[in-house]
């Protein structure tokens, strides 16, 4: 969406808000020997009480109320009977519908120590969505957005995802302006708007480039590879966005 009013800009940081508290909240919950469907469970809880809805349950269906991936499985997990680990990576991403708007953020964790190679991945891609948000503002490419965060990952020795990206958001959880590439597409001629929605969402991998549908119907995966992803959603200005999922 593209914010005209006052009052959706509102609307929009308290679900932003809350989404932003609601992932450190699970985050802060991990522990191994957990099983992913209990760490949903806090997030689900949590969206309840401040008045939230899950976001891919009630736009397409997902069979959970956050998406949680662990290690070889990069996005749209969906929370079971897997258990998390010491030395794991586990992806949650939030996203909820408030009073009829739309934010949605993402973070990976380490769970306990984890190799140096997780580490760096974990930085790599905290550091390539900063970038990403660094480059939104009115009148820019779009395309800058994905140059930066395939420039960061490849600087640090990583590859991102292609087949995955950020996307507008606001009213729905999936709007326009449509898919943005991870990576630099020099055929994308989209100009970046004051007030347009979009949310920054880099996936970096250690090798892998396309990620792969699981038998579940909904998990993507990257064979014998991990990924880390962090996500936020923005308001460009003619400055600085504005980060709706800071907690
Ligand atoms: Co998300
Ligand atoms: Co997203």
């Amino acid at each position: 969406m593209s914010i005209e009013t006052a009052e959706e800009l509102e609307a929009l940081k308290k679900v932003g808000h809350v989404v932003a508290a609601c992932l450190k909240f699970m985050g802060e919950s991990i522990r191994p020997g957990m099983k992913t469907s209990e760490l949903d469970a806090i997030g689900a809880a949590f969206l309840e009480k401040h008045g939230a809805r899950s976001a891919p349950q009630f736009f397409y269906g997902f069979p959970g109320h956050t998406c949680i991936s662990l290690n070889e499985a990069v996005a749209h997990g969906i929370p079971g009977e897997g258990v998390i680990a010491n030395g794991d990576l586990v992806n949650i991403d939030v996203s909820a519908e408030m009073n009829g708007f739309v934010a949605d953020t993402g973070g990976s964790f380490a769970v306990g120590p984890v190799s140096a190679l997780k580490t760096r991945l974990l930085a790599a891609a905290k550091e390539a969505m900063l970038a990403g948000v660094a480059e939104a503002r009115d009148g820019a490419p779009l395309s800058n957005i994905g140059r930066a965060m395939e420039n960061v990952a490849r600087k640090r020795g990583f590859t991102v995802i292609e087949n995955l990206g950020s996307h507008g958001v606001g009213r729905k959880l999936h709007e326009e302006p449509g898919f943005i590439p991870g990576f630099y597409d020099p055929r994308d001629k989209r100009v970046l708007k004051k007030g347009m929605v979009i949310t920054v969402e880099p996936f970096v991998s250690n090798g892998a480039r396309i990620a792969e549908d699981a038998k579940d119907g909904w998990t993507l995966l990257t064979p014998k590879r991990f990924s880390a992803q962090y996500e936020h959603t923005i308001v460009v200005t003619d400055g600085a966005p504005l980060i709706l999922t800071r907690a």
